[in-house]
């Protein structure tokens, strides 16, 4: 069979991202332009600040792609996007982005769900086995799933409330650290030991709650400060990690008794965690799952999963109309 080459858009967020992907598989060329340290003066993305950004830079990030990878767009067989979900606006500049270029070359257009984004990260680095267990870990998102074939999710459980990517933001923030929360949190808890006792919801089922852990933290630092009592931010970070991994631990050892699968993969921002990654590896290990794990750049936001997710899409050929819309919320299970 010909080679498929996929260039795929995302902007759902605050990185504008453009790669091209071979076959699904093989990430040819990528460019993620972060905005991180503009969101990080104000302490998280600024919607409007986003999309203006997406805006600005989406063509330099395009003919940087094209430039390095030594491709025209004649040379591309589908034009993929991520559609939902994420910021409305950011996701609009991708989309019309998207859809101009799949006019003007007359390609297919494939509308990619962010989620099955991270999810299909991992047949970048292995080869998604099914039936799977997906434990998809982002800033919004906490979910666990079953995958008995592509494009194909049972959804066992989530997040009650807060997504362990925001709790991380959250806790982040009242440690007095920058955005993004959740990679500064883990630098202090590797220094720290698991020493507060933090109160939180168990929910004896595939559900997790992360509202409680997080108030948890906040009125600890709330209620030290007002006592003029000096907190141990390592010790904190720590003793929260161990609590909001121990979560995920849980659900995931419930569902290896009860689920029988034997393949597992993270995906998402927080799979980036390189505590969560050591807990799962010797959980899998335990119970005699195989892991897989996205590449540390294909953990966080980026444009190559959206092209590794659009490529199953390509292959059953179902494209998208040029009256695809953006949408912000998750429409994928
Ligand atoms: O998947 P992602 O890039 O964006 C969303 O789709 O939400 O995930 C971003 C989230 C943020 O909450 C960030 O703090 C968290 O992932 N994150 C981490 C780490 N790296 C990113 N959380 C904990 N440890 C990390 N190393
Ligand atoms: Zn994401």
């Amino acid at each position: 069979m010909k080679d498929v080459y996929i260039l795929a858009i995302e902007t759902s967020c605050d990185e504008t991202s453009i790669a091209i992907v071979k076959n699904g598989h093989e990430c040819v060329c990528m460019n993620v332009l972060t905005q991180m340290d503009t969101h990080a003066n104000f302490g998280g993305v600024v919607p409007e600040i986003a999309s203006r950004m997406h805006t600005e830079n989406i063509t330099m990030v395009l003919d940087d792609v094209l430039a390095k990878s030594k491709m025209s767009l004649e040379d591309i067989d589908a034009i993929a996007v991520t559609y939902a979900p994420g910021l409305l606006g950011s996701l609009l500049v991708g989309v019309e982005f998207a859809k101009t270029l799949s006019f003007l070359y007359d390609k297919p257009l494939i509308a990619v769900n962010h989620i099955a984004g991270h999810i299909y990260a991992n047949n970048l680095t292995s080869n998604l086995q099914f039936p799977l267990l997906a434990l998809v870990v982002s800033g919004g998102h906490t979910d666990l799933l079953i995958m008995k074939k592509d494009y194909d999710f049972e959804v066992l459980g989530k997040t009650l409330d807060d997504a362990i990517g925001e709790a991380y933001d959250k806790v982040a923030r009242v440690l007095d650290l920058k955005y993004p929360g959740g990679p500064n949190v883990e630098k202090l808890a590797k220094e720290g030991q698991n020493t507060y006792h933090l109160g939180y919801l168990h929910t004896n089922s595939y559900n997790v709650s992360y509202s409680g852990l997080k108030s948890s933290v906040i009125n600890l630092v709330h209620n030290e400060k007002q006592r003029g009592n000096k907190i141990n931010k390592n010790d904190l970070a720590c003793s929260f990690q161990t609590a909001a991994v121990s979560e995920l631990i849980t659900i995931v050892k419930k569902a290896f008794k009860e689920q029988k699968v034997k393949n597992m993969l993270i995906a998402g921002g927080v799979s980036a965690n390189s505590y969560l990654r050591k807990q799962m590896q010797s959980l899998c290990q335990e119970f005699n799952v195989n892991l897989s794990i996205p590449e540390f750049k294909y953990c966080t936001d980026n444009a190559a999963m959206i092209g590794a997710a659009a490529y199953p899409l390509y292959l059953k050929k179902e494209f998208a109309n040029l009256d695809l819309n953006a949408s912000s919320s998750t429409e994928l299970f």
